[in-house]
């Protein structure tokens, strides 16, 4: 299976409330978030689902209602210019990598398997974990360990890379992992994934891209449109929590003339939603899944 989407029902429940609007799916990845968006609308009704990835191409959905664009999300607003859409009923986001991404080996996602430092989502991009592994100067490794990874011995993570690759390149996941083998072995699972992490999320400028995505899907959806996000770590939660009470991410949110923060979403539910028992013991991806459903003022 190419990926066992988290929060289906619950998710397309929040998002579509007008079967003849017009949604997007921002993660296409498998389909599977969009194939139940299809099913609740209309004829008249209309998906656009996106995904970087080349490899989720191959799952799109014979519909014509549906069209698959092969694009970065931070480029949501002009895409769908591109089909004339100016306005939009509801947006998902189911965020971060695949089941596929993860399970292909040579991706270089996986802390589970040896494979080239790459970690791209969009294969044509410049950028890889290898690149940052070799080049990055070491202050900015510590920064993105630090950061993304909330790693407390950055320094010392970024002082032991820029060492070893003087002597030799990094080219691997095993080589990466091999410098960090005084980590004790009950402590490697949750430092390994929180690693990847950190070199991941730099790779595809997650959270850049995270943020271009809200600002834009702010400025597309109608009035009391929908943009429901599912996120699975707390570096994007936080974002997406921010910037649905706020409508910014940082700094002191605006009053109106009354004095009154100004709000830029009405909240579904003041606290995330989670994946109950059941779906957890199903998916071990969906442990770590939060939901916000914003509905726009
Ligand atoms: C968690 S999966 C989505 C799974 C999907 N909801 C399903 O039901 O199969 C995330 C997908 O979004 C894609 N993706 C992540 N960030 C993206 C971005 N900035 N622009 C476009 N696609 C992105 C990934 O390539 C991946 O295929």
């Amino acid at each position: 299976m190419y990926h066992n989407p988290v929060l289906l029902k619950k998710s397309v429940d929040d998002l579509v409330t007008n079967p003849d609007g017009i949604y997007v799916d921002v993660t296409f990845g498998g389909g599977g978030h969009s194939r139940e968006i299809l099913k609740r609308l209309s004829d008249k009704g209309k998906l656009f689902s996106f995904d970087q990835d080349l490899d989720a191409l191959k799952n799109t959905i014979d519909d014509e209602r549906f069209t698959l664009v092969n694009q970065n999300f931070r480029f949501l607003e002009n895409s769908l210019m591109i089909y004339g859409i100016q306005q939009v009923d509801g947006i998902l986001a189911d965020l971060g990598v695949s089941s596929h991404q993860f399970d292909v080996a040579e991706r270089g996602f996986s802390t589970r398997s040896n494979a080239p430092l790459d970690m791209r989502m969009n294969v044509m991009q410049h950028l890889d974990a290898k690149k940052i592994i070799n080049e990055y100067e070491e202050e900015q490794l510590a920064n993105l360990f630090y950061y993304y990874g909330e790693l407390r011995e950055s320094r010392k993570l970024a002082r032991e890379i820029v060492h070893h690759r003087k002597l030799k390149p990094i080219e691997t996941t095993e080589d990466l992992k091999s410098l960090f083998s005084y980590i004790p072995q009950f402590k490697q699972n949750k430092f390994f994934a929180q690693v990847f992490q950190a070199i991941r999320i730099e790779v595809n400028q997650e959270l850049d891209v995270l943020k271009e995505m809200l600002v834009q899907s702010y400025k597309i959806l109608k009035t009391n449109g929908r943009l429901v996000v599912i996120s699975y770590h707390s570096l994007e939660d936080r974002l997406v929590k921010r910037f649905l009470k706020n409508g910014m991410f940082e700094g002191e949110p605006t009053r109106d003339i009354y004095g009154n923060y100004e709000k830029a979403f009405d909240l579904l539910q003041s606290k995330a939603i989670i994946p109950d028992e059941a779906e957890i013991a199903e998916n071990s991806r969906a442990r770590s899944a939060k939901m916000r459903v914003g509905i726009k003022n």
